[in-house]
């Protein structure tokens, strides 16, 4: 039997990612957690509240950078998860005991780092950072869709097999599911496409 369930937020399992974004005004760093993201090719789609500091910055010109945590940072993403890059913070956020905060990375213990080929600052404790820039953005009534360009890709080497391919094994994305953080466990099969590095093959 299934039962058709109401829910106004259905997070069923998505990465956590660290998206980074310039104040071009104040020059100041902003880290916003997000988990609505997908890519495929050189695009990766962001869906973001209308209201975050993020995307009042990505709207007025900001490149991107996409920072992947790894199962170690749960407790400094939940350390910022209640507080807003924004001065303005919107009724339902005040309610919800959100408070402004200049510096995430203070607040959160993250470091960071020079952007390679855009402006916005990687974080080194994400051991995969997404460099990209916006290319459309689409409006919806709470949030929006941001498409963007990916522009670089880097990588840690302690997940690199070699120049090329990431050792799976060493890889254990944080992943937000039904606002639970939870990481996946072993791998129990591959793709006949699998393309990174396994020790057991
Ligand atoms: C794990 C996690 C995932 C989140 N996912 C999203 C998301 O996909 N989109 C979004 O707009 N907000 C998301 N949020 C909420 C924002 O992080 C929150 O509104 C924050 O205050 C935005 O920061 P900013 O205003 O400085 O950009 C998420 C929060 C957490 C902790």
């Amino acid at each position: 039997m299934f039962k058709k369930v109401e829910k106004t937020s259905f997070y069923y399992g998505f990465p956590v990612v660290l998206m980074t974004t310039k104040d071009l005004e104040t020059d100041r760093d902003n880290i916003t957690p997000i988990s609505s993201t997908w890519t495929l090719g050189k695009s990766i789609v962001l869906g973001i509240g209308l209201h975050n500091k993020g995307f009042l910055n990505l709207e007025t010109g900001s490149e991107v950078t996409l920072n992947l945590a790894d199962k170690t940072l749960w407790e400094n993403i939940e350390r910022i998860a209640q507080v807003t890059g924004s001065k303005q913070i919107p009724a339902y956020k005040k309610q919800a005991g959100y408070s402004y905060c200049a510096d995430k990375f203070d607040l959160g213990n993250f470091t960071k780092l020079a952007g390679q080929e855009v402006q916005t600052v990687r974080i080194k404790e994400c051991p995969i950072q997404i460099e990209a820039t916006v290319a459309t953005i689409s409006l919806r009534e709470e949030f929006a869709i941001v498409e963007c360009t990916i522009k670089g890709i880097f990588i840690d080497e302690k997940i690199l097999h070699d120049e090329r391919y990431i050792n799976v094994d060493l890889w254990h994305p944080l992943i937000y599911k039904f606002r639970e953080y939870t990481t996946t466990t072993q791998g129990i099969g591959k793709n006949f496409r699998f393309q990174e590095f396994d020790s057991t093959i």
